[in-house]
């Protein structure tokens, strides 16, 4: 009898621009301090792309990255998946870019938009096309660019975020499954508190929306705020509960990197101690779906993962949209 197949993450892999923008820059262009956005947020610096350097070119270099650590090789890879809110163009989609940049010759590639939530939901796809036989080693990539949909004169958003990619390969397996659940909601009753109002079919780019600003983020960081302390800690028990594991059990828990006290406030309500929790947020700032990603790769580097650990990843974004999983590294 045919056994049946699993998913096993094979590797990682990231990659950030070398611009670094440090509060004290952003002291010069926008009204703020870098106490305010320290005791705020936690962030005290982030990437930014240069104006050549695009969404698929970070996902290249995490995607080589990966390929690499996943010890496969490069036509091996059947299906890309890029989860990105800043992708290169409306169409033809990021992995499109991506796909002919790593030279792969016609494998299926698309794009999918969940927010910062968007890996989590690339962990569930990936794992959906594997184990229905359809795809074997599937190249799952975060990559954002959020520094060219932020405005820079708005100083409610404009600290917040940052540029990057991670990238995972996972593939089918007889013996292994590492992606031991997943946990995926949304609510777009909530879609005016966090989104880009132009540029797509309710507000097609004119002259009046670029004078109202309607092709960068707006945000309501206050009620954004609390829905994601709630959203995030109900994933991440709903995903431990489907795993079978307890919070003991997990090595490390690696929640959205959007804010430090969104970060504490999770880790508090879930009864976890933050010496269990992985913080990059401070050299990142938000990469929305790079972040789980970006924060996994490093753990796994810096040896705070080991072979065998298990690890949750949790985020909530726009949408809005939450989701968490159990994953064996
Ligand atoms: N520097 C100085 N002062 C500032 C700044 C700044 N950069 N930004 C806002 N302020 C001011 C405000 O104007 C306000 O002043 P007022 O009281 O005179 O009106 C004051 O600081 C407090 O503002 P709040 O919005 O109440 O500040 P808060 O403590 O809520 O922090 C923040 C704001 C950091 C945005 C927080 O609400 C937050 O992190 N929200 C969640 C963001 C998030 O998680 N986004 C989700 C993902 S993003 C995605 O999906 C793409």
């Amino acid at each position: 009898m045919n056994k049946k197949i699993g998913t096993k993450i094979l590797g990682t892999g990231s990659y950030f621009p070398s611009k670094v923008l440090t509060n004290a820059d952003l002291e010069k262009m926008v009204d703020t301090s870098d106490e305010w956005i320290s005791t705020r947020t936690g962030i005290k610096e982030r990437r930014i792309a240069s104006s050549g350097e695009y969404t698929s070119d970070l996902a290249y270099r995490a995607s080589l990255e990966a390929i690499k650590s996943a010890n496969v090789k490069l036509e091996e890879i059947d299906l890309v998946l890029v989860a990105t809110i800043t992708p290169d163009m409306f169409f033809p989609s990021t992995a499109c870019f991506l796909q002919k940049k790593l030279g792969l010759n016609s494998v299926p590639a698309f794009d999918f938009s969940a927010a910062c939530s968007g890996f989590i939901y690339g962990i569930a796809t990936a794992k959906a096309f594997i184990e229905s036989g359809l795809y074997k080693n599937v190249l799952l990539v975060g990559s954002e660019e959020l520094s060219k949909i932020t405005d820079w004169t708005d100083r409610n958003t404009c600290v917040l975020f940052g540029d990057g990619a991670g990238a995972m390969v996972l593939s089918a397996s007889q013996d292994n499954d590492d992606v031991l659940s997943v946990f995926l909601g949304s609510d777009g009753s909530y879609a005016d508190l966090l989104l880009i109002p132009g540029g797509g079919s309710i507000n097609p780019a004119t002259i009046e929306t670029l004078n109202e600003k309607l092709h960068s983020i707006k945000m309501q960081g206050r009620e954004v705020f609390k829905v994601a302390i709630s959203k995030m800690a109900f994933a991440a028990q709903k995903a431990l509960e489907i795993s079978e594991k307890t919070i003991e059990d997990i090595k490390l828990f690696i929640p959205h990197q959007a804010n430090m006290r969104i970060i504490e406030a999770v880790a508090k309500k879930l009864d976890i101690s933050m010496d269990k929790v992985f913080v990059n947020i401070h050299k990142t700032g938000n990469i929305s779906s790079a972040t789980t990603i970006t924060a996994l790769d490093e753990a796994i580097k810096i040896g705070k993962l080991n072979k065998g650990d298990l690890v949750e990843l949790i985020a909530f974004g726009g949408g809005f949209t939450w989701g968490a999983t159990v994953l064996r590294v």
